[in-house]
């Protein structure tokens, strides 16, 4: 039986960075993961680099590429005729990036000596000071403290349940061999909206059936109205405020039964249908009952704001707990944890964790949206500039969306920003640091943003706060 200062308990985004800190901070760091591939091999990286954010984006892009050459390349005088996608090709290149990302794990794991074990670990006491972690297989570790990321699995659908063919999770809707003619998706949340416009833009006919009356409730109104337009307007056919009555499987369809809005009956057959309902904290298997762990209403762990669990010396990050189930969250919790175990001020705001959807166009957020800021009565400022009036969208020929920034009516300090567009990702970095600083709409208005950039289009919508932008 080995002893260290820390175990990690999954190896994801939180488990993985949060193992790498510490060593780093020179605690001797043990991490137990049970994460297995496709081939049934031990991979490191959890969901978001094995079946999440790595694949995922892999495959957008490859299919954003196919898009643009079937649909965007004649508006430049290039025309690429009989333009065909190897799906096999495609799907290769998505598991090299993912084998290349799980494998660099294990490399940063030897060059930080961090001890890395193969298997489901469970707490299973204390000796003294020391947590005993039993892992899978026999092995036993002990540690002062230990760090809970275990993560989070799909949510399982009643009537639907995931078959691994026809009825898949994001697993399997990251790995279909060809793209499905039909293709029907249960919940237009990220992971629906995501997956669907990868299999739309390949040639699927995808159709969302989504249960909340309104669209991307988490995002700004203005900007999932906008997005609802765009996409629709895309071929994505997507049904609000439904009801799924049943599902039944015969021939290699999928039949579903459902009602819409107004509760008449539909019926939609498809060849694939992912299941997309949100996910569930992985919790089982932990322990947490025999040792007193507790969990909160949901499942997740319960933790405080610097992710200290109901035991001593037993932290929670992730997915596992309250919170957005994102991968940057996950992985600044874990370093959080890292330094508050050496003795240092860990420190984690969840007001300044950006949402992103790598969607085309492009969603990101950071921040109160309009519709918080209003039920919370807060008085606000407002200024928004479209994409259209930008010199760069306009040579990308992506001029679809807009930024807006929500500004406090009395200090001007930004509360709020939220893109759709071009590069959102990439753009939100620089609302995010504005917050992180506590910036003003007009600290951003008076920053010289390059010529010509997407990022002048934050410039201009810092102006309109204060109704003076310059191109329209
Ligand atoms: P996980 O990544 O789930 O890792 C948990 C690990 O713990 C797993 O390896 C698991 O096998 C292991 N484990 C569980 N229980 C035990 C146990 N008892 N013993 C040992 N090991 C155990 N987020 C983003 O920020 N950006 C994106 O673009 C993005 N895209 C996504 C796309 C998809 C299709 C999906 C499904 C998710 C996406 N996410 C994205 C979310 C992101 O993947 C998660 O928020 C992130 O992986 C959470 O990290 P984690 O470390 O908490 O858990
Ligand atoms: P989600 O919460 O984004 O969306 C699930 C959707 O399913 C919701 O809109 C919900 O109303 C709907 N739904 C729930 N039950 C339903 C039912 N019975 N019938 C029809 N619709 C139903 O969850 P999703 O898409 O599964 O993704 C899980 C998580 O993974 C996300 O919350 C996100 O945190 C993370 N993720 C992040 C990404 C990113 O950062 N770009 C990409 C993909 C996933």
């Amino acid at each position: 039986m080995a002893d260290f200062d820390v175990v990690v308990i999954g190896a994801g985004p939180g488990g993985y960075v949060a193992a790498i800190r510490c060593a780093q901070l020179g605690l001797s760091v043990a991490c137990v993961d049970a994460g297995i591939n496709a081939q049934d091999k031990p991979s490191l990286g959890g969901t978001c680099l094995n079946v999440g954010c790595i694949p995922s984006k892999a495959l957008l892009e490859s299919s954003e590429n196919f898009e643009r050459v079937t649909h965007d390349f004649a508006a430049h005088g290039i025309s690429a005729d009989n333009a065909r996608i190897d799906v096999t090709k495609m799907l290769a290149r998505k598991n090299k990036i993912v084998s290349d990302f799980t494998q660099g794990i294990v490399q940063l794991f030897k060059k930080n000596k961090v001890v890395s074990l193969f298997g489901t670990a469970q707490l299973a006491g204390r000796d003294g000071e020391l947590w005993r972690v039993a892992v899978t297989g026999g092995e036993e570790v002990r540690a002062k403290h230990v760090i809970i990321a275990t993560g989070s699995t799909p949510r399982v659908l009643a009537q639907a349940p995931f078959d691994g063919a026809t009825i898949v999770d994001n697993a399997g809707a990251l790995s279909f061999s060809e793209t499905p003619k039909r293709l029907a998706i249960i919940g237009a949340g990220v992971i629906g909206l995501e997956l669907g416009s990868v299999w739309r833009r390949l040639g699927a006919e995808v159709t969302l059936l989504e249960a909340a009356p309104a669209f991307l409730p988490a995002a700004d109104e203005q900007v999932a109205k906008e997005a609802l337009r765009v996409f629709g307007k895309q071929g994505l056919k997507i049904h609000l405020g439904v009801q799924i009555d049943g599902v039944a499987q015969a021939a290699g369809e999928v039949k579903i039964n459902w009602r819409d809005v107004q509760g008449a009956a539909q019926e939609l057959v498809a060849d694939k249908l992912i299941v997309a309902v949100g996910r569930v904290p992985n919790t089982h298997g932990l322990g947490a009952d025999a040792v007193g762990l507790k969990l909160d209403a949901a499942g997740r762990v319960e933790v405080d704001e610097h992710c200290r669990t109901s035991l001593p010396n037993v932290y929670a990050v992730g997915d596992v707990v309250r919170g957005p189930m994102l991968a940057h969250k996950a992985s600044e919790e874990g370093v959080m944890v890292a330094e508050i175990i050496a003795g240092q001020a860990g420190h984690c705001d969840l007001n300044l964790v950006p949402g992103i959807m790598y969607t085309a166009p492009e969603i990101a957020w950071v921040g109160k949206t309009e519709q918080q800021l209003k039920a919370a009565g807060v008085a606000y400022k407002a200024g928004q500039f479209p994409f259209m009036a930008n010199g760069r969208a306009r040579a990308l020929g992506e001029t679809t969306g807009f930024v807006k920034i929500l500004a406090d009516a009395a200090t001007d300090r930004i509360l709020g920003v939220h893109i759709i567009g071009p590069m959102a990702s990439e753009l939100i970095q620089q609302a995010v640091l504005a917050l992180a600083f506590s910036a003003s709409s007009e600290d951003l208005a008076r920053t010289i943003h390059g010529h010509p950039t997407l990022s002048e289009v934050i410039h201009e919508a810092a102006l309109a706060v204060d109704k003076r932008t310059i191109h329209i």
